[in-house]
Formats: C-alpha cells, structure tokens, sequence
C-alpha cells in the first residue's frame, strides 16, 4: 500500500479467496449504464478486471483506475493494455493530491467494493466525497456499490470476539477492524452535505457462497479471512494470529454452512449509490 501501511492484496489471492466481488456487479454497472464516450474515474480499482469491463464499454471515452495496493496496480498494468485504460498507484484518502483525478473532467466516478475500506478514517471521510464531487464534470454521476450496515456481521462479530480473547480490550478489538460499513440513511445525508444530488440509496441483504477452499488454504473461509481480514489478525502478535484465525473458523462454521450441499455463504449487504453533481 502507499504510505505505511502494508499491502496484504494479490491477484492470486483475491481470485482464489473473492473472485466473486468484481463478478457480482450487475446493478452497480446497469446504473453506471456506460456510454462509449465516457470519462470514467475508477476508485479502489484494484487487480483491474472490473475496470477493463467498463473501459471496454467506454470504447472512444477513457478509464483511470486508481488504488493503493502496489501490487494489485502492477498486475492492472501488467495485465489490461487497452490504450483507453490507465492505473496509477494512489491512496484515495487522499485524492485531491491526486490532479489527474480531481480536475472536473470525468463524466462518472465509479467504485465497487473499495468505499468500506476507503472510508475506514473520520477524519479523512468527507474528503472522500468532496474530492469525488471536485472530479466529476457538472451533472456527472457517483456510482458504487460497497459493504453497507451489518454487512459480513457473522464475521465481523468473530473477529472482534476472537481478539477480546486474545487478550485485546473491546476497543482495541473494535479499532482493529479495517471496515467502515454505513446505512443508507447516513450516505445519503453525506451525499447530499457535499452537494450531491441522490438519485438512488439502496441496501440489498446479498448471502453470497464463499469460494470452495484450495490445498494452500487461499480459498474458503480461511482464505477470506486471511486476506480481507488481514488487519485484525495483525492487532494481535504473530504468535497468536493462527489461534485467532481457527477460533473465528469454528464460531462460524455452523453459521455459515448449508446442510444440503455444506457449501458456506456469508451476509453480505451491499450498499449502492448514484448521486449526481
Ligand atoms: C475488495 S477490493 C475491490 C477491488 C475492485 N474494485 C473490484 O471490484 O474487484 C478493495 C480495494 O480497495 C483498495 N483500497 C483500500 N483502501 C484504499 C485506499 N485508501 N485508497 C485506494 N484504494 C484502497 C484495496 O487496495 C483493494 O484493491
């Protein structure tokens, strides 16, 4: 990642433990409804498959993908070549640094499944929103799709119980959790407070199955959890994060699996907006 923090993301890893999060976009991407024309601002982009899905569709216009994760922005670069089609290494808690992105010449802002962590800071969320307002053209449009209230609760809950365990108080427990997963009620409020005006604020209770788990363990429930769930196995010493890790597998193994078939599916709730400058 930019700044200290460390980058936990890969390619391989979030295709064998996520492949499913820039799979399930439908809705987002039918309200983005991508011309061919279109300016397109990618924020939290990425391993770049979902962004080369809209650059394809915005065939005369440009997409510039931004994350924080080196190594996912290399394998972008590496991998999606189209000429209409940018990535640039940039943490976007701090887009107005940024003056590629935050000029007034975009047409839509775009963000799937990075907002939650993007606005993980109080301090850093409103500029989030203004600098998204700052990038977009008069009358363009802010569309994303992120974690909304009680999403991945199950875990979450886990998490947090298993670190309280771990000899963690409940606010460092609570501190640990890298996610920032709001109501509609309060995006929309935020939305508006910036100057936006809300065409759509929905939630959706979205169970989606964990991918099957891979000799490696980088698949299933234990993958997720390694790679989504990194930062609060790092609240804890190393010794103790594998400890942590199974206690939060076996409090939810019979939570999240299916008696017919012993797939597992975990309560995402997703979180959708199209706001409009
Ligand atoms: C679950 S992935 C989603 C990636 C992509 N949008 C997709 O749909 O596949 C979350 C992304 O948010 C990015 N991210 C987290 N914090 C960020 C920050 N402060 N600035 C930019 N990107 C960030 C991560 O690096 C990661 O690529």
């Amino acid at each position: 990642m930019t700044g200290s923090s460390k980058d936990h993301w890969s390619a391989d890893k979030y295709n064998n433990a996520a492949s499913f999060v820039p799979q399930l976009t439908s809705t987002v991407l039918s309200y983005l409804d991508v011309q061919p024309q279109d300016r397109v601002l990618d924020i939290g982009c990425g391993d770049g498959q979902l962004s080369t899905k809209i650059a394809k569709a915005a065939s005369a216009g440009q997409l510039l993908g931004l994350d924080a994760s080196q190594s996912f922005i290399a394998t972008a670069k590496a991998e999606y070549t189209a000429s209409n089609c940018n990535f640039k290494l940039q943490d976007c808690t701090r887009l107005a640094e940024c003056p590629d992105a935050v000029n007034a010449s975009w047409d839509k802002v775009f963000s799937n499944a990075a907002l939650h962590w993007i606005l993980r800071n109080p301090k850093t969320r409103g500029d989030v929103f203004r600098n998204a307002y700052d990038a977009l053209k008069p009358g363009g449009k802010l569309v994303f799709e992120m974690g909304g209230k009680g999403n991945v609760a199950e875990i979450h809950t886990g998490f947090t119980a298993a670190l309280v365990h771990a000899g963690l108080t409940i606010d460092e427990a609570r501190a640990a959790s890298p996610w920032f997963f709001p109501s509609a009620e309060w995006m929309s409020q935020t939305l508006s407070e910036v100057g936006f005006k809300v065409e759509k604020c929905e939630m959706e209770y979205r169970p989606t199955a964990l991918n099957p788990d891979t000799a490696d363990q980088s698949g299933g429930l234990t993958g997720w959890l390694r790679l989504m769930g990194a930062q609060f196995l790092e609240a804890v010493p190393e010794g103790k994060r594998e400890d942590v890790l199974r206690e939060v597998c076996d409090v939810l193994e019979t939570v999240i699996t299916r008696e017919e078939d012993g797939s597992q599916w975990i309560g995402y709730v997703r979180l959708r907006a199209v706001a409009r400058k």
